[in-house]
């Protein structure tokens, strides 16, 4: 993308100066969002008491590692291999925890143990994205033909399918394609016709959760989730779905999926506000200013993946919007300096959440991932 060329090396210096002090003062811990301090959490930390798929087995505990091995593909220095993988290794106990393990291993272990193995050739990290592949691959439901979200918790989620699971099907396309043995990428595929089905909105929008009869696999609802309620659009959700889709068209060269991301990625490209600012859900009362900085960084880097799969012409839309996105961000919410470990500002986790407007790990992961497109360097991750 030469036309951006130059913006994005001005954004990759302040990225650089600012993770060499963030992940040496945060080298051993797995941080989620920083505090009123602007010091990181640390998910990881056994002196605290954790919900059973919190702590350890919090869905983000990926990303930290992921942006060490973000950086270490950008810089070559070996620290950043070192930081990921003290991740890596603390992530080892959930297995043997096994109860708090949910769908998302998929946005834990591919970032941390499948980009170890693919960079670096580390046989225990194979071990490791085995492993939970193999977990990922015990959720589906072969009737209703989806992987289960959740475990129950609050209530019974066994027929529950969520847009965010397009992301971890990167685990099982990575597992065929490591082991040549095709179940991993049959299921991963069978998934993603299924939310094809019943998941994107003929305008192009998309729902998060759809609830399945777990027995017959009859679809019988769909529930707002994360977004503003029932039938409206959780932008980090259009992002899980255009990103995603993208992942298993690269991943499987089916046609229809890069339709599909398309379609959602159109349908982005007709709400994106012209300040570039993402709000928490589309459909959000234009009043209400709440935004998901997190949910910008998602789209834009599934709009700058979709549009390297399109031809001359077909393609400068999408990067401009992905572009707009990320200038935004970086002119106005972001922190490059040092009174807080994040970059990214202003994210919130759903729509009803009583609070806005935090950081999160993931927000910077797909923030770096996203300026490292625009400069055209580092391998795809996912
Ligand atoms: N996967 C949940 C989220 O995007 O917040």
């Amino acid at each position: 993308m030469q036309r951006y060329e130059e913006w994005a090396d001005t954004i990759i210096e302040k990225i650089r100066g600012k993770m060499e002090w963030v992940s040496e003062k945060n080298k051993n811990k797995i941080p989620y969002r920083t505090d009123g301090n602007g010091d990181y959490d640390d998910r990881s930390d056994p002196a605290k008491e954790w919900r059973i798929d919190d702590g350890l087995n919090w869905w983000t505990n990926g990303f930290w590692g992921g942006i060490m091995w973000l950086l270490y593909q950008d810089t070559g220095e070996q620290r950043y291999a070192e930081i990921a993988r003290v991740s890596e290794q603390k992530m080892e106990q959930c297995f043997r925890d096994f109860y708090g393990l949910h769908h998302d291993v998929g946005f834990m272990f591919v970032p941390t143990a499948v980009a170890d193995y693919r960079l670096t050739g580390n046989p225990g990290s194979r071990r490791t994205a085995m492993h939970a592949a193999n977990l990922l691959a015990g959720r589906f439901n072969p009737v209703g033909k989806f992987i289960r979200a959740w475990n129950d918790l609050e209530e019974d989620t066994r027929g529950w399918a969520i847009i965010d699971c397009m992301f971890n099907l990167s685990l099982l396309y990575w597992a065929s394609e490591e082991s040549k043995d095709p179940r991993f990428r049959q299921i991963a595929m069978m998934h993603a016709d299924t939310v094809q089905k019943n998941f994107i909105r003929p305008d192009g929008s998309v729902c998060h959760i759809v609830e399945f009869d777990p027995e017959t696999g009859r679809m019988l609802r769909s529930l707002g989730g994360q977004g503003c309620c029932e039938g409206s659009a959780w932008t980090r959700g259009q992002g899980w779905a255009l990103y995603g889709f993208t992942i298993s068209y690269l991943h499987t060269g089916k046609q229809e999926y890069l339709d599909t991301a398309k379609r959602v990625a159109d349908y982005c490209l007709t709400h994106i506000p012209e300040s570039g600012i993402i709000p928490v859900d589309f459909c959000q009362p234009p009043q209400l200013a709440y935004e998901d900085s997190c949910g910008a960084c998602v789209i834009a880097g599934g709009l700058l993946e979709l549009a390297k799969n399109l031809p001359e012409g077909e393609r400068e839309k999408y990067e401009d919007a992905a572009i707009k996105i990320l200038r935004a961000i970086a002119d106005s919410r972001a922190d490059f300096g040092e009174t807080c470990d994040a970059i990214v500002l202003n994210c919130s986790g759903a729509y009803h959440s009583p609070e806005h407007h935090f950081t999160m790990s993931y927000a910077d992961y797909y923030f770096i991932e996203a300026v490292y497109k625009v400069k055209g360097t580092g391998s795809l991750l996912w």
